[in-house]
């Protein structure tokens, strides 16, 4: 999964190179003047309320997703992450003074986050995304920093990016912060209210949702023109999350709240890459800030949902007699339901699902080949796990399948090949 998520950092390899020049050029040495990796080890003490305050933000920001390895301490790194050029590895980010933060002062650590340049004054790639981070508070930056700097420190090497040359080259990020690290933030809907205003900050700063909601220029930039409508990850899109996208799709402030504080909604269940960032992330938010976030995805006055389309009636009867109909019946009315209602509590509804809705078919296509794991949610839920069919169905039949799906209860056309479920195997 986390190759997969973060095979986009593929197209940043690339924007190093293009721009290596125009930054060399421009910006000189200016920053890789101090050769900075000494120094005194930083004696850091918040009082309590700043430091929990730190732990609530660090949350909201997901720093845990990436800074942690898989079966490794939280925050001591070594996360890979895969590129078309090699691979960059998250840091250490716990206060160990050798392998951690241990050295660093607050300022450091604030263009880290603002600018994206280490201690040492070199480059970050923009696989930490600094470029959302751009928009955060100096207080709430210090309040991440008091929090981790009380974190036990652990002696966890880091492990060396191994970027092919040219790649290797960190001052080639300098010309792409040059054309893409923007002071300004995106605005997905109108609206005006303080709730909107801190979802704003929320989802496009701490929350960074547009890393994989937003759609990526061919330097690996995020289109913020395009804020949130959508970006295929690789096999898996994350969806378009703008007010039109979400209500095309029955999204409702509440759903939203749901989806986002406990995984599940009427509208669906979140699966894939999505489900880490409720149980790291969202989840921790409070009422408040859960309702800000939805507040701003659909704006201060909410589109109103679409009722689900209904079905060409000789679409639907082709599709109720076809084969799509008896996989269905074989395969996943047994769970899912005849008539798509699902199981409360334990099997998502078909019917109305927000992922037959979405026009692009490949998340529901690779559902259905990969199966899902049982996953766990908060407040003690937990969905079993729906097994995979890629060796059940042909590629004809789990296009007739999806096709079915989509026609009854996505109101979407009936219009996936054999040839794209193919390219999804
Ligand atoms: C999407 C993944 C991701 C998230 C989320 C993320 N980081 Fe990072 N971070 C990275 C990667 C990858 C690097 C190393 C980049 C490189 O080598 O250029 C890094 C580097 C850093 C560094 C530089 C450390 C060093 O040793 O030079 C700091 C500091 C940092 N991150 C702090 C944070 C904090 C604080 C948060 C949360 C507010 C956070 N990161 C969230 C991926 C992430
Ligand atoms: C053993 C029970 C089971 C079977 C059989 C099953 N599913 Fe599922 N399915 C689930 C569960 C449980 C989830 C929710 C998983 C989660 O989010 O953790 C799910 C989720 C999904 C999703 C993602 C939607 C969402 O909101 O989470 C799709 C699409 C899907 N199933 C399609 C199918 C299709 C098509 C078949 C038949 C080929 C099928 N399922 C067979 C149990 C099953
Ligand atoms: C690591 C990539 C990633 C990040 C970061 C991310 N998402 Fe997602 N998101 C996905 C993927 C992939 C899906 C599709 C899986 C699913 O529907 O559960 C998804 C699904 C969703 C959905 C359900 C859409 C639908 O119609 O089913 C919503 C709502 C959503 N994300 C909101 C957010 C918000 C808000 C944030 C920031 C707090 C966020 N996402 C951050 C990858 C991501």
């Amino acid at each position: 999964m986390i190759l997969r998520r973060l095979g986009r950092w593929a197209f940043i390899g690339a924007a190093v190179i293009l721009v290596a020049g125009v930054a060399a050029a421009t910006f000189a040495m200016k920053n890789l003047l101090s050769g900075k990796t000494g120094g005194s080890v930083e004696v850091a003490s918040a009082p309590a309320e700043v430091v929990a305050r730190g732990k609530y933000l660090a949350e909201a920001a997901d720093c845990v997703a990436c800074h942690s390895a898989p079966g490794g301490a939280p925050f001591a790194g070594g996360l890979p992450m895969q590129t078309g050029f090699g691979t960059i590895y998250a840091t250490n980010i716990t206060p160990d003074p050798d392998d951690g933060l241990g050295r660093w002062s607050a300022e450091d650590f604030w263009r880290a986050l603002h600018d994206g340049i280490r201690r040492d004054g070199q480059q970050l790639y923009p696989a930490m995304p600094y470029t959302s981070y751009r928009g955060m508070t100096r207080t709430d930056a210090d309040a991440i920093y008091a929090y981790i700097m009380q974190l036990r420190p652990m002696k966890v090497a880091n492990r060396r990016t191994e970027l092919n040359f040219p790649f290797n080259i960190r001052l080639g990020m300098l010309g792409w912060n040059l054309l893409f690290l923007h002071d300004s933030l995106p605005a997905v809907s109108a609206g005006s209210s303080p709730a909107w205003q801190r979802g704003r900050y929320l989802v496009n700063v701490l929350g960074h949702c547009g890393e994989c909601h937003t759609p990526r220029g061919v330097v690996g930039e995020m289109e913020l023109a395009r804020s949130l409508t959508g970006f295929a990850l690789g096999r898996v899109a994350a969806p378009d999350i703008t007010p039109a996208g979400l209500a095309s799709r029955g999204w409702t402030a509440a759903g939203l709240r749901a989806y986002l504080g406990r995984g599940l909604a009427r509208q669906g269940s979140a699966f894939g890459d999505m489900h880490p960032v409720i149980m790291l992330s969202t989840r921790n938010l409070t009422a408040a800030d859960l309702a800000a976030v939805a507040t701003y995805l659909l704006g201060d006055n909410p589109p109103p949902p679409a009722p689900q389309p209904a079905v060409e009636p000789a679409e639907s009867a082709a599709a109720a007699n076809g084969a799509g109909r008896m996989s269905y019946v074989a395969l996943c009315a047994g769970c899912h339901g005849l008539d798509g209602d699902g199981v409360p509590n334990t099997v998502v509804a078909m019917r109305a699902n927000s992922t037959l809705r979405l026009a692009d078919p490949r998340n529901l296509i690779v559902a259905m080949l990969d199966g899902i794991g049982a996953e766990n949610f908060p407040h003690r839920a937990s969905m079993q796990a729906m097994p995979g069919f890629s060796d059940k169905l042909s590629d004809a039949e789990a296009a007739a399948l999806a096709n079915y799906l989509r026609a009854t209860w996505g109101g979407q056309k009936a219009d996936v090949t054999p040839a794209a479920v193919r390219a999804l195997r």
